[in-house]
């Protein structure tokens, strides 16, 4: 049995708490929040757990593990406070607010020789495995690019910009499906409804990868529809795998264009078109977060490296702090550093 100390129940703090619950190798023991407010709630939810307000009293007691999922602001300070203080640590997304602060939690985390995971949900997301599993068979060719789309209506976040609050997601899922950091990246955006803070409420985003393959993914946080979408087309066939479609997640299209090995004349020059059916990629279907929790108990108790380790989290702030980079020039190419 682990014990696992849940930090932050807010929106997301619950439903990891919930997760811990439930796994039949975990025991939540505690959980902090600055709001007595959700403590009480979280008491009724989950009694078998003590509460606090104070994040030390979690970090001093024999908890085995913790789990932040508090604002990106505060990651670093009780992120190092808990490693420090000897436990396994699960962050959420982003891992930091900066370079500089996720590389002093990683050296930390090896100091103490403690797991440092930090909450890629998607790359826990069984679709997202099978694309990953799809794109590395070369069932689709070479990879040509990727377009990505993740927008609704809200949350705005107060301080944050959406490209920190939704892109950890998406740059997780390029690098985990392609294998691969991205070297380059430019970002176009626009503030909109909280003008007064000058946060950025939606974000078109490139990226370039080793390998020439291009990427781009929208992501907003003023959109009138939920739509989490991704196109993958390569040489072979193509793919468009939906996240918010209940049945056939993943479709993979035999569709393509070629052109002529060579052609003198204009009549000559006829492009050849596959256009045949979709078909659809079985996905069996678990709860991503379950899967993410359940790994984070595995880690602890085997030892093992973490899909998204503290390491793969640090590359995606570098990433992250490149498309900010590029976001305040009006769009620059910036180089991942
Ligand atoms: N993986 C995902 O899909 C996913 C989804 C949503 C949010 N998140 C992440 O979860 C984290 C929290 O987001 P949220 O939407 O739940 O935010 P939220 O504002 O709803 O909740 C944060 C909670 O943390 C508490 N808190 C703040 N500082 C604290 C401290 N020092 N000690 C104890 N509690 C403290 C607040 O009182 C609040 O209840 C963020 O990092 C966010 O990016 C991840």
């Amino acid at each position: 049995m682990i014990s696992v100390g849940v930090i932050g129940a807010g929106y997301w703090g619950p439903k990891l708490a919930r997760n811990f619950r439930e796994l039949p190798d975990a025991r939540l023991t505690w959980v902090c929040d600055l709001s007595q407010q959700r403590l009480n709630h979280m008491k009724s939810v989950c009694p078998e757990a003590q509460t606090t307000m104070d994040a030390e009293e979690v970090f001093t007691s024999d908890v085995d593990a913790v789990c932040i999922a508090t604002p990106v602001r505060t990651h670093f300070r009780l992120g190092m406070a808990a490693l420090r203080a000897g436990k396994h640590v699960f962050i959420e997304k982003p891992l930091a607010a900066s370079v500089e602060e996720a590389e002093q939690l990683v050296a930390e985390a090896e100091r103490q020789g403690r797991v440092l995971m930090v909450g890629h949900t998607f790359v826990y997301n069984p679709a997202v495995v099978a694309l990953r599993d799809i794109v590395i068979s070369g069932h689709l060719g070479d990879i040509y690019y990727l377009d990505g789309t993740r927008v609704n209506l809200g949350l705005f976040q107060p301080d944050i910009n959406v490209l920190w609050d939704l892109a950890p997601h998406d740059i997780s899922i390029l690098m985990y499906v392609l294998g691969m950091t991205p070297v380059a990246t430019s970002a176009r955006g626009a503030v909109y409804v909280q003008r007064q803070k000058g946060i950025h409420d939606i974000a078109y985003v490139s990226f370039r990868f080793p390998n020439g393959v291009l990427a781009d993914i929208r992501v907003s946080w003023l959109d009138p529809c939920k739509i989490r979408r991704y196109t993958v087309v390569g040489s072979k066939k193509m793919l468009v795998y939906d996240d918010c479609a209940p049945v056939d997640k993943i479709v993979i299209y035999d569709k393509g264009a070629d052109a002529p090995p060579y052609s003198d004349t204009e009549k000559e020059f006829h492009l050849s078109y596959r256009t045949g059916d979709g078909i659809s990629y079985p996905v069996p279907w678990v709860e991503p977060l379950r899967v993410e929790c359940q790994h984070f108990l595995d880690c602890i108790r085997d030892g093992t490296e973490s899909r998204s380790s503290g390491r793969v989290g640090l590359e995606v702030v570098r990433v992250l702090e490149a498309a900010q980079r590029s976001l305040l020039n009006g769009g620059t190419w910036e180089k991942v550093t």
